[in-house]
């Protein structure tokens, strides 16, 4: 069959009133993903002729998503008619009238569903001549599914919902996983006639298989071998289980790959991040969003790391990373702050209780201890002094520092910007730099030391300072 005979439904309107949110459960994020583009991965690699995600629950948010990530997306809006019946039936009318061949249904709120899975359904539908197949798991707890009914002889009769199942059929484990394939022409008819007499009043699209099986047409049920693939997520504890299966699937398929994870179960890696060969994560890690991490990079204990890219053999210990860019050889932490916009050279550092932000440092550049370093550009090989302020903010706008290649600055200095410092010059301990310093100047403006003789013999008579400093003077 052609792709142009195939159309992926994503159900995506429902408002997810189990998770008791703001915001629609579809959009909850898994391992760098909202739960809907989980679904829209796996849709749109099927090379379908149409993907219709069906929205209405908070549409505009929802919509805005599918055009950014997935412009191709034919979106189609489900009516107040609710649902999952109705939504399938709006997904149809917004296909072109003429279009007669498979359609597969998904849920924007089961996201390890995998193409591999999808493809077999497709294949076993097809090739057996069947109008509807839908796809089922064996679970142990099989509570708030739809059960799947079969006669003595195994075959599918119909699906029944937990909430219209009688006690009897409460203890069938076998449920309904949510996804299915339909002859379309089939599918239509069926749906015109499913009405909603049933515990929710909604227009159930489980029916309509029972309904295709009344037109004497073929309807299989085919059990999935893995359920985590079929796992719904219905509120936030689905929502943590299925994040955490999910998250070893991930460190797994990264072991596999060539990186070193010491523990997966307290290290978190988005499906977005892409890692090389032989990096090494260690406990307490979360890569998130677009972060890329070199080949022999070693991060962790205990980073959280955010859209930013490690090179080669840097390291990163215990520390926050956002929008940042660390060079190869370079090493970051522990205790580090690295804000959107810091960018540290090839083989620099930035040490512990440093927070940087929009901050350039150049190759082989320090800032070892203690210090802020905001709105800035330092060449190579400088080294700045612990403690030292890059005082950016005037109360009213932020200005820019710059400070050259082969630059000591003295420990506790405050550069006030906007200043420029030339290459090769040095600043002593405690300087306030106010104004420019020419390259191989010193600069400072320290007030000369007064040492008051005897001071505190005299005005701490009787202290153990003043009997200890009595004693070296003996
Ligand atoms: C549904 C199935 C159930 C199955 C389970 C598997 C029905 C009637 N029941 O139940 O048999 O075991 O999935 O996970 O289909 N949605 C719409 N429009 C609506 C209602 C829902 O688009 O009017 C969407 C939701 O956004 C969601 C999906 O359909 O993505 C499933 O809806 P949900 O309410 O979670 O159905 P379940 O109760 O889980
Ligand atoms: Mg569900």
């Amino acid at each position: 069959m052609s792709e142009q005979h195939l159309a992926v439904v994503v159900l995506a309107a429902g408002e997810g009133t189990r998770m008791r949110s703001s915001k629609p459960k579809v959009m909850h994020e898994l391992a760098g993903l909202p739960l809907l583009g989980h679904a829209l991965a796996t849709a749109s690699s099927l090379d379908a002729a149409f993907v219709v995600p069906v929205v209405r629950y908070q549409k505009e948010l929802i919509s805005d998503y599918i055009k950014a990530f997935y412009p191709n997306a034919l979106i189609a809006e489900q009516d107040e008619i609710p649902g999952t019946g109705r939504a399938v039936e709006c997904a149809l009318a917004s296909l072109p009238a003429d279009f007669n061949g498979a359609v597969i249904v998904t849920s924007g709120d089961v996201p390890l569903l995998d193409v591999a899975t999808l493809e077999s359904l497709l294949e076993a539908h097809l090739n057996g001549g069947y109008s509807a197949t839908v796809l089922t798991a064996v679970v142990e707890d099989p509570t708030g599914y739809g059960r799947v009914m079969r006669s003595n002889d195994g075959k599918f009769i119909e699906i029944v919902e937990h909430r219209d199942a009688d006690a009897k059929q409460l203890e069938i484990n076998e449920v309904n996983a949510g996804v299915y394939v339909f002859d379309a022409a089939a599918l239509r008819e069926a749906l015109g006639k499913v009405g909603s007499h049933n515990a929710q009043g909604e227009k159930y699209l489980t029916d309509a298989a029972a309904e295709i099986l009344r037109a004497k047409k073929k309807v299989q049920a085919l059990a999935v071998s893995d359920n985590w693939l079929v796992a719904g997520i219905n509120d936030r504890v689905q929502l943590s289980e299925v994040a955490a299966e999910l998250n070893y699937r991930i460190c797994e398929a990264w072991q596999l790959a060539g990186v070193t994870i010491l523990d997966p179960s307290s290290t978190f890696i988005d499906v977005t991040v892409q890692l090389g060969e032989d990096v090494t994560l260690l406990p307490g890690t979360h890569l998130k969003g677009l972060t890329k991490v070199a080949q022999g990079a070693t991060v962790g204990p205990e980073v959280f790391m955010v859209d930013s890219a490690v090179g080669e053999s840097a390291t990163v210990v215990k520390s926050h990373v956002t929008g940042s860019i660390i060079d190869a050889n370079a090493s970051v932490g522990p205790f580090a702050f690295l804000r959107a916009g810091t960018e540290l050279g090839e083989g620099g550092k930035i040490g512990t209780f440093v927070e940087t932000k929009n901050a350039k440092i150049g190759p082989g550049s320090k800032v070892p201890h203690l210090s802020y370093v905001g709105d800035a550009e330092i060449g190579e090989q400088s080294n700045i002094g612990a403690g030292t302020i890059f005082a950016n903010y005037d109360g009213v706008n932020k200005h820019r520092s710059k400070i050259g290649s082969h630059v000591r600055s003295g420990s506790h200095n405050v550069f006030v910007a906007p200043v420029t410092i030339g290459d090769g010059a040095y600043t002593a301990a405690g300087t306030v730099v106010r104004k420019d310093v020419s390259p191989g100047d010193l600069a400072m403006n320290v007030a000369p030391q007064r040492n008051i003789a005897d001071w505190v013999i005299a005005k701490r008579a009787g202290s153990k300072a003043a009997e200890a400093a009595q004693k070296a003077n003996n």
